[in-house]
């Protein structure tokens, strides 16, 4: 490989890269779902944070990310105790920690909105963008790896950059990027995507080399964590979405081709593992933020017509895979800043059929994707808000009970509400599916009762249900507040929310 002069002259050490990040300093960082984010320049960082200490001088960044990001960003700077804030979604443990200790402030946004906010000037501006590359051009031509995320607005808006240049990605993902940011109000116009696969943008992001503080020559590969083999419960769940999607069908309400999105985790990756294989499903095109190793399946099953994506998060078998057909991939893969992949105008436009997970629903259609008992994050909204209020069919999931079925993930009224029921349509669970489109919330909760809770539950929530009939000052939504969380009451007290 030919390297530029600017990847040779400005080559330098973590450590001296790190000197440039001061205290107070807002970072604005590659990575969304452990793809393409820098790998060796966080820990520097942290073990500056740490000398800082130690000699007397407060030293805190703040934090924003396309999305969760690996733990060498997330995990180090956390553990190095140098995070004051931290914003999007994460999913990191040591820093789920800091933020529920409160030692890390959290601010949980949607996915699509933070590089406009952020241009609007609603927050603290980015002073450092510290972005992956896969190769950066002497004129300033900087080509990312395996996401796309916030950085084309973090690379634009900062004061000065620093590029991890990551020599372990193929070169091929370069003409993989269609880097677009939209004009703000009052000059934005329509973006012009009309099919998953429309290219828009350029594949890099220009940006003035004089901004270029140092560029770190790392070869670290993204390594996500390998998901466990869909479950019962799993393909049960993946099998209610896809009948719930042909009776569709059959009825004439879902036009064939529509793209999907589908959400991160296990579920989701479940879920979508069995378009591979559940009859019906075919000629699959994908407009989503983040694509797991389901992808390979849906492409070996012949499946997969084109996946538009803002993140390739794949195991390190699914890395292989990646590269080993790179050819073919490149065709049928584009991957998009996430305030594209997740626009509002988009999803509705494009006609999405948005599917994600859920940690408990409640019985009128609420839904909480991020606090458990209201009150300790799990990770955050990510884009489940900007998909689930535009798409054209939105289905939350979820097994019906948690923790060997101490918990009813299907509650009286959820401790938190990421998605109200204005927004939610399609509940699915093990147990079946519960269309709640048009229904009054009482005709929402005898369904969502006999449709999606386990048995194990179904008496206590039924029997709220008819006690609210009778006892709670309306019949439109019959809460009674004093009894709205007993389940949740019961489990913090013994352990489990069942009654035996
Ligand atoms: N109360 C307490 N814990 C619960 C729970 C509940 N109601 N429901 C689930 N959990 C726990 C599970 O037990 C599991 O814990 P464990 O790892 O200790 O076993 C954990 O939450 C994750 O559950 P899992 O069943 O493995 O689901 P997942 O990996 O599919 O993740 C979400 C589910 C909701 C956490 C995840 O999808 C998420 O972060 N969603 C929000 C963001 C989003 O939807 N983005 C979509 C756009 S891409």
């Amino acid at each position: 490989m030919n390297y530029s002069q600017i990847l040779q002259q400005k080559k330098m050490s973590a450590d001296e890269a790190a000197n440039f990040i001061k205290n107070g300093e807002i970072i604005g960082a590659s990575g969304f779902t452990p793809a393409g984010h820098p790998k060796v320049v966080p820990t520097a960082i942290a073990q500056k944070g740490e000398l800082e200490r130690e000699a007397g001088r407060e030293f805190k960044v703040t934090l924003y990310t396309g999305a969760s990001t690996g733990d060498e960003l997330d995990g180090a700077l956390a553990r190095g105790k140098v995070l004051k804030k931290r914003m999007p979604y994460q999913s990191n443990a040591s820093l789920r920690s800091e933020i529920n200790s409160g030692a890390t402030e959290y601010a949980d946004y949607h996915l699509s909105q933070l590089a406009q906010n952020l241009r609007y000037g609603f927050m603290d501006k980015v002073t450092t963008a510290l972005v992956e590359a896969c190769d950066v051009t002497d004129d300033g031509k900087v080509y990312l790896t395996m996401s796309n995320g916030n950085s084309p607005t973090y690379l634009q808006m900062a004061d000065q950059i620093i590029i991890e240049y990551n020599q372990s990605v193929p070169q091929e993902l370069k003409e993989m990027h269609d880097n677009y940011i939209p004009l703000d109000p009052p000059h934005r116009r329509e973006i012009p995507i009309y099919s998953a696969g429309d290219r828009i943008g350029s594949p890099y992001v220009q940006v003035d080399p004089q901004k270029i503080k140092g560029i770190v020559w790392t070869d670290k590969k993204d390594a996500a964590a390998p998901f466990r083999e869909p479950g019962e419960v799993e393909k049960k769940i993946a099998e209610n979405v896809v009948d719930f999607l042909l009776h569709e069908e059959k009825k004439g309400r879902l036009p064939k081709g529509l793209p999907y999105q589908s959400g991160v985790g296990n579920i989701a990756n479940a879920v979508l593992s069995q378009f591979a294989t559940l009859p019906g499903i075919s000629n699959v095109t994908l407009f989503t933020e983040v694509m797991q190793d389901a992808f390979f399946w849906i492409h070996e099953a012949d499946r997969l017509n084109f996946c538009s994506t803002s993140a390739l998060t794949f195991s390190a078998e699914g890395n292989e895979k990646f590269v080993k057909d790179i050819e073919i991939f490149k065709k049928k893969i584009m991957l998009r800043p996430q305030e594209i992949s997740n626009h509002p105008e988009l999803i509705r436009r494009l006609g999405l059929i948005s599917m994600n997970a859920a940690l408990e629903m409640d019985i009128f259609g609420n839904v909480n994707s991020t606090n458990v008992l209201g009150s300790k994050m799990m990770n955050g909204i990510g884009g489940s808000g900007d998909f689930c209020r535009n798409a054209y069919l939105s289905i939350f999931m979820c097994p019906s009970t948690s923790k060997g079925g101490a918990i009813s993930n299907i509650v009286p009224m959820v401790t938190h509400v990421d998605h109200n029921e204005h927004s939610v349509e399609i509940l699915v669970t093990e147990q079946g599916i519960a269309d709640l489109r048009g229904l009054s919330p009482v005709n929402k909760a005898k369904k969502v009762i006999s449709n999606l809770a386990h048995p194990d539950y179904r008496d206590y929530l039924s029997e709220y249900l008819s006690y609210g009939l009778e006892h709670a000052p309306s019949r439109h939504i019959p809460h009674v507040l004093g009894r709205a969380f007993e389940l949740h009451q019961r489990f913090i007290e013994t352990g489990s929310m069942k009654l035996s």
